[in-house]
């Protein structure tokens, strides 16, 4: 129940993962709560316009490149001439986000969260304007904790206009009515390798123009490089240490001028449609938090205590607003940990073991230090796995990519797992609840494992971290 003096105990400010789970969780602990988002459906960024449609994308691609490619054929499954139906496959990922979405409407109905659809911004600590900032039209409510949870926007490239029809932002990549015959990517990132693959399964030729020397930056060096060599086998191609200086569109075609990072002869790139895919960035703008005395800082992001309280007492801020990296599964964690913490109880995350995978096939994943991280801060032992040495993937034709697991020399304890594989984005769960228990690789070699599965490996690569593995 919200005191006389305020509407609500909690207004969540955005409906994405970070947000809609703190509202969820809030009134779950018995606050009166109301979430503001200015979309016209819930679930922000990763269930309308990210995770989940790149994700049907991903598996529809994925089963058209299957049949298409002869690796049905290869298990006696004869499926004839192959078409590809673009229209469906987008009515399929419509389908899927709208399911989703209604999902989320329906456990705000049942929490009784109150929905306040519009912009928000602030009028004071404690009072928000949600409506139409154009109109000036809306409803302003004040509320004892508010919420920032307005996550990010994708970056634009200075001078490269997006169109969004030749030339996209991930939004309009998930979009295309046609397949392009070549799409230059720009950013060798999660998104340009993602959607890149999408595009490239149905028929593009796809280039990812990349600034820096390896595609993939964050994640462990190992993976980096056996990722490069994999989708380079797959078709892509990758012009690293490249930077784009200018795009230029003539009809259907774009033009790109491309020169090396560090500067030099200049060349040119034409593609049908060119994707920049070369960050997020906070949503701080819009939020008049000038009025309120907060100041986002030099990256945008609005800083936080452990607790995800900012400097001005009852707000609070989660998800891709706030440092650490811009994840789904993150959001969502300090989403219940942000609540739990209003509520009075002690809300945590665990920012040393936050997963990361790149929904590519192979997948692609990691949690915990890369090697060159964990070798920065001491003596560290690595185990490695090939997938072609495990039975399962052997079976299964899939026998790119390996299980490499970090641990400190001295105590054993593993510091991070990296792996490509089929399955990466599932088994990297097993590796996580490892590391959050604080295992050793010991204790993951000598935990019985299912046999025939993917997840031997990890067992193996654990193994491998005392020389002792089996089958290599
Ligand atoms: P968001 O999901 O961005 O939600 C914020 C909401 O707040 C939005 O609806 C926004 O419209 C609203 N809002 C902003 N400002 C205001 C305001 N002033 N008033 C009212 N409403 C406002 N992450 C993964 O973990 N796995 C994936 O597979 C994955 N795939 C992705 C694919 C793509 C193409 C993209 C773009 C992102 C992907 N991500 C993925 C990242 C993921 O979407 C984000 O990390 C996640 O959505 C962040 O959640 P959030 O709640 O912080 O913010
Ligand atoms: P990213 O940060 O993953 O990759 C951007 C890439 O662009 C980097 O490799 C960077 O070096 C490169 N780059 C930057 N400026 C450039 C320039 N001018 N020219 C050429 N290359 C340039 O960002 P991305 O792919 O846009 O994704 C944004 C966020 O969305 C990521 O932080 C990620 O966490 C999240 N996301 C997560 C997914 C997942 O978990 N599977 C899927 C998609 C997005």
């Amino acid at each position: 129940m919200a005191s006389e003096q305020y509407d609500f105990d909690v207004l969540v400010i955005g409906a994405g993962p970070g947000g809609y789970v703190a509202a969820i969780r809030a009134a779950q602990l018995g606050l009166k709560t109301a979430c503001a988002d200015s979309r016209d459906t819930l679930g922000g960024t990763c269930l309308n316009v990210g995770c989940i449609p790149s994700k049907a994308m991903l598996h529809g691609s994925e089963l058209y490149e299957e049949a298409h490619d002869g690796t049905l054929a290869k298990w006696g499954v004869d499926t004839g001439t192959v078409k590809l139906d673009l229209g469906q496959l987008h009515a399929t990922r419509l389908e899927a986000v709208k399911g989703l979405t209604q999902g989320i409407e329906f456990l705000f109905k049942k929490n009784k969260i109150e929905w306040l659809k519009g912009h928000a911004s602030f009028e004071s600590a404690d009072t928000v304007k949600v409506g139409d900032p154009s109109t000036g039209s809306g409803r302003t409510v004040r509320a004892k904790n508010i919420v920032i949870a307005t996550g990010s926007s994708v970056t634009q490239l200075p001078g490269i206009a997006i169109d969004q029809e030749r030339i996209v932002d991930s939004t309009g990549a998930l979009e295309l009515a046609q397949v392009p015959k070549r799409m230059v990517v720009i950013g060798g990132g999660v998104i340009g390798l993602e959607l890149g693959s999408v595009w490239r399964r149905l028929g593009a030729e796809v280039t990812v123009v990349e600034f820096l020397d390896q595609i993939l930056p964050g994640f462990d060096g190992d993976v980096r490089k056996e990722a490069n060599k994999i989708l380079k086998k797959q078709g892509f191609e990758f012009r690293l240490s490249t930077k784009v200086t200018k795009a230029e569109r003539k009809g259907d075609t774009v033009t790109l001028t491309v020169e090396p990072a560090e500067g030099g002869k200049a060349e040119t790139l034409e593609a049908a449609v060119v994707l920049v895919s070369i960050g997020r960035k906070p949503n701080t703008e819009g939020l008049a938090l000038d009025k309120v005395g907060i100041e986002p800082n030099k990256r945008g992001q609005i800083e936080t205590d452990h607790q995800f309280r900012t400097a001005v007492p009852g707000i609070w801020a989660i998800g891709d607003v706030i440092p650490g990296p811009m994840l789904a599964h993150k959001a969502e964690d300090e989403g219940i940990a942000v609540a739990e913490n209003i509520a009075g109880e002690t809300g945590i995350v665990n920012e040393n073991v936050i997963p990361s995978v790149v929904y590519t096939m192979p997948e692609i994943a990691g949690v915990g230090l890369t090697e060159e991280e964990a070798r920065e801060g001491g003596e560290v032992k690595i185990g490695k796995f090939p997938m072609l040495a495990n039975s399962r993937a052997k079976t299964n034709r899939e026998p790119d990519g390996f299980v490499k697991v970090i641990a400190d020399a001295k105590t054993d304890r593993v510091l991070g797992v990296w792996m490509i594989n089929s399955v990466a984005g599932t088994m990297i769960g097993e590796a996580a609840v490892a590391m959050e228990f604080g295992a050793t690789s010991e204790d993951i070699a000598y935990t019985c494992h299912a046999h025939p599965t993917h997840e031997e490996a990890l067992k193996e690569a654990a193994m491998a971290v005392t020389g002792k593995p089996i089958h290599i």
